[in-house]
């Protein structure tokens, strides 16, 4: 019942309104693409710099360990500032708080299918309730397999049991590369 409440925003919905009803939807979708597309690009970069720094100075587990502790943290400070919601969800989550609900799944499977035919994979807007969602696929890249590879492949035996450990749950592993990781998910208060 709850996926009633899900619409996709396309601007093509209002064709059969004015032209510039119509005009106004696609600035409105655009500006939200812009301001997601911003967020998630500054998110992953300040993700992934802490992760290669904390790589650096104590090594895969030390950074295993600050990306338990942190990647909230890091995220919703930069949620606060930008006066939006900022999360990363996953069909194959480490986190439980990070797993995708239906319709994030559908969207996974979506851009999996765009990235396997080589389609571009252009971020989707959603609305549900008083919210507007910005969705941006995260692929994955060579650095993730270290955390998120194959065991004994790019996942060392000893990462894989600190996993394990931290997350008895975990469906994170067994990844390569270019594929579909998760979604950014960027929340908007509608006004
Ligand atoms: C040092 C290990 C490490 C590396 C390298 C790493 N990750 Fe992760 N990743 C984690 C941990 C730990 C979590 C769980 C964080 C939490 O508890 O919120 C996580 C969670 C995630 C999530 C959130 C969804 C979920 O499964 O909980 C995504 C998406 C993600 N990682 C993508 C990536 C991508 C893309 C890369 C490469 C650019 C990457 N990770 C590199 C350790 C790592």
């Amino acid at each position: 019942m709850k996926m009633l409440t899900y619409f996709i925003l396309a601007s093509s919905l209002m064709a059969c309104g004015s032209k510039e009803a119509s005009q106004v939807a696609e600035l409105i979708d655009s500006t939200y693409v812009t301001r997601g597309n911003a967020i998630a690009k500054i998110s992953f970069e300040t993700i992934s710099g802490e992760l290669k720094e904390a790589i650096q100075s104590g090594g895969i587990e030390y950074a295993l360990k600050y990306c338990n502790e942190n990647a909230y943290p890091l995220t919703d400070s930069l949620a606060q500032t930008n006066q939006v919601t900022i999360k990363r969800v996953s069909n194959r989550n480490r986190n439980l708080r990070n797993k995708a609900d239906k319709m994030e799944e559908f969207l996974i499977q979506g851009f999996g299918n765009d990235l396997n035919t080589e389609k571009e994979i252009t971020p989707r807007l959603v609305l549900k309730d008083d919210s507007v969602i910005f969705y941006k696929a995260i692929i994955t890249q060579p650095m993730c397999l270290t955390c998120h590879g194959k065991v004994e492949k790019e996942l060392a035996f000893s990462t894989d049991t600190l996993i394990r450990r931290l997350y008895p749950r975990d469906k994170a592993i067994g990844y390569e590369v270019n594929q579909i990781r998760g979604l950014w998910r960027i929340g908007f208060k509608k006004n």
